[in-house]
């Protein structure tokens, strides 16, 4: 494993099941989602609030509303959804859905689990959010706004998980547009432009 800086740069830190963040590591100014017209009770990272509001905006005037499942989550949350989906299916099973404490890009405060505005179930529940009207809407546009889906479909052998058509990483417009343009898996890209910059201060697994 190996544990990034305490200050990890927000747009290009690689966590995957290898990279991970500090158990300790909090985002700095996490701000509540009831700044972007979407919903209250969830927060994100302030440098994501700008472009969410955008998102949703967008979302809705194409008539195909999102609303948020899930955002930050701290390294303690992050253990107990694990172990959810561990309690649920099985350690190999969770491994393909959920991030061990540490490696889940929720941690970073700038993924967002999305659902359907119009519908309060979960996007797991669904046969394939990514064919509903937001989903597809979503799949289409969230790039221009400065998300990226983390986890396509037919990629998990690159992204280390299963096909999430609801879970998006905020990087800001412009390298969303380059990752957008190159093709690339966001795994696969931040591997290839930004893996090695970051690493110091390697901490044994707790
Ligand atoms: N579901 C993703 C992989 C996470 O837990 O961060
Ligand atoms: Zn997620």
């Amino acid at each position: 494993m190996i544990a990034h800086a305490r200050r990890p740069d927000w747009r290009t830190a690689l966590l995957d099941t290898i990279y991970r963040l500090p158990a300790d590591y909090v985002p700095p100014r996490l701000v509540s989602t009831s700044r972007t017209g979407i919903q209250a009770g969830f927060e994100v990272r302030r440098e994501v609030i700008r472009d969410l509001r955008a998102l949703a905006a967008a979302s809705r005037a194409a008539d195909a509303g999102i609303a948020v499942w899930s955002s930050y989550r701290s390294y303690g949350e992050q253990a107990g959804a694990f172990d959810l989906w561990v309690r649920t299916g099985g350690y190999r099973d969770a491994l393909r859905k959920s991030a061990r404490p540490g490696h889940s890009e929720h941690q970073l405060g700038t993924a967002i689990d999305f659902r359907s505005a119009d519908a309060l179930k979960a996007p797991w529940d669904y046969a394939d959010w990514g064919k509903t009207k937001p989903g597809r809407w979503m799949g289409e546009n969230a790039w221009r706004y400065g998300f990226i889906l983390s986890y396509p479909q037919g990629a998990s052998a690159e992204t280390c998980y299963g096909y999430e058509p609801w879970h998006y990483r905020y990087v800001g417009r412009e390298l969303a547009a380059e990752i957008q343009a190159s093709g690339s898996t966001l795994r696969r890209y931040l591997w290839e432009h930004f893996a090695s910059v970051e690493l110091d201060d390697p901490q044994p697994e707790p």
